[in-house]
């Protein structure tokens, strides 16, 4: 039990430091420029802060060893009190310090806060909603939710916005967190020079489902890009008209009960509605969260609110299962790339 007691505090911070592990959602394993120069400056601020504790560490056991009271020697040490030389050495050590500190950090400051376009920019309108993300690409007229398709290699400029209350848009291992608040732009931009799934939060406490409020950041080559937009702008009619009979019955479902708030193929939605789910079928979770299968997408639909306390989708219990089943087919053939 005692060792238990020892144990107990080391496993929870092996726990936490697990967690941060994930595979690119650490601001510790930069992947792209924006990250690594954020990390550069946190590693510089670091080694300059153990320095400092190092040093004082050491002098200070030095003088309490040096100079502490003897048994029959009272004797004062020396005073140095107004010694010209020291108060130079210690007055000139720490600003060097923050000059070796200052001059990186202004510099990387002015780079990072450079978010001037141009052609070759991708931007981005991202806005926070009680509990999702919503994407909008105004150059290519597109907007996506959830799933936040970039090229790699290239330069991309957020416009940060939100319909309802302070959220922020953090992508760890891209780049630093911004907020997303209701009235204002904020803009940041990022660039992920290898493809891959870097994952997305909200890191402000925006309500209920707060902590759920996850998103995707897909960087893909810039050819497989085009044709994800290609997609988006212009979807294949199978996502509108599907010949297949059950995905036709869904889409009819979907008609019903889902389109007045999803956009699907730029048709329905509303601006107080849920996300575009235009390639609902290529993500691999569900409400930025559950696992993506047939189970809980059906757990999902009947009753959003247990699976995610506090977000504005109401529940369609009242569909039959031959309803919700031919529902899952349509929204499981929601796609825009060609399956590899
Ligand atoms: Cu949105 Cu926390």
């Amino acid at each position: 039990m005692k060792n238990l007691w020892r144990v107990l505090p080391f496993s929870f911070i092996l726990l936490f430091l697990a967690g941060c592990g994930k595979q690119n959602l650490s601001a510790l394993d930069p992947r792209g420029p924006v990250a690594d120069m954020q990390h550069s400056l946190i590693g510089l601020s670091l080694l300059i802060m153990v320095f400092v504790i190092v040093v004082v560490a050491a002098i200070y056991i030095f003088v309490l060893i040096r100079f502490r009271e003897k048994p029959g020697d009272n004797h004062i040490p020396e005073q140095v009190e107004g010694n010209k030389n020291l108060e130079i050495i210690w007055t000139a050590i720490p600003i060097l310090l923050l000059i070796i500190l200052a001059v990186p950090n202004v510099m990387d400051t002015f780079t990072l806060a450079d978010t001037e376009t141009d052609d070759d920019t991708l931007v981005v309108n991202v806005t926070g909603h009680q509990f999702w993300w919503e994407f909008e690409y105004p150059d290519l007229e597109i907007t996506a939710g959830q799933d936040l398709y970039i090229p790699t290699d290239t330069r991309i400029v957020f416009n940060l916005e939100a319909s309802d209350v302070i959220h922020s848009f953090w992508i760890p291992a891209l780049a630093g967190k911004q907020d997303n608040v209701p009235g204002i732009t904020n803009d940041m931009w990022i660039e992920a020079p290898e493809e891959g799934v870097y994952f997305g939060k909200c890191t402000e406490l925006c309500g209920e489902a707060h902590w759920l409020m996850d998103f995707k950041v897909v960087a893909v080559d810039p050819d497989t890009f085009d044709e994800w937009a290609q997609g988006m702008a212009e979807p294949d009619s199978e996502l509108i008209e599907p010949t297949e009979e059950v995905a036709a019955e869904g889409r009819e479902v979907f008609e019903q009960n889902c389109l007045a708030c999803h956009a699907v193929g730029g048709e329905g939605g509303n601006p107080q509605g849920g996300p575009d789910l235009t390639n609902f079928g290529e993500r691999t979770v569900i409400a930025g969260f559950m696992e993506y299968d047939d189970e809980s997408l059906e757990a999902w639909i009947r009753h959003p609110e247990e699976q995610k306390p506090g977000n504005l989708m109401p529940g369609f219990d009242q569909l039959d299962d031959d309803e919700m089943d031919s529902l899952i087919e349509y929204l499981n053939s929601l796609k825009v790339l060609d399956d590899e």
